[in-house]
């Protein structure tokens, strides 16, 4: 199975100065070549995606749907994140997100478009 895992660092998502958390691009670049995800789980460090008042948001771009998830802050949560990405791109079933990701889990009302960060 395969996903894209999008995860914003545009203007707001992981700028400290207005008060939001880091965004660990490199931890999780290391972790997708250590990891060897690539082909079944993308990772893309994107511009704002719009929700800038969920902070911290990450997009989950399956065959059949978008997950939004916004808040994401510390390394336990990134590390949810790739640990996740490992098990769906390794599973037959679509692995489920770990309880402390479905927690920020959050619906998107507005039309999104996904051409704008080309995925
Ligand atoms: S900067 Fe991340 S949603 Fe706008």
């Amino acid at each position: 199975m395969s996903v894209s895992v999008i995860v914003c660092n545009g203007c707001c998502c992981g700028n400290l100065e207005k008060g939001y958390d880091e965004v660990p691009v490199e931890f999780l670049e290391q972790a997708w070549v250590e990891n060897k995800l690539g082909q079944e789980a993308q990772l893309t460090i994107s511009g704002c995606l719009g929700p800038c008042s969920m902070r911290n948001v990450v997009l989950l771009k399956s065959e059949d749907r978008l997950t939004w998830l916004g808040g994401l802050s510390g390394e336990e949560d990134y590390e949810s994140l790739v640990n996740w990405a490992c098990e769906y791109s390794r599973s037959e079933i679509e692995a489920v997100l770990p309880e402390g990701l479905q927690k920020l889990e959050f619906e998107r009302d507005e039309d999104f478009e996904l051409i704008k960060i080309n995925v």
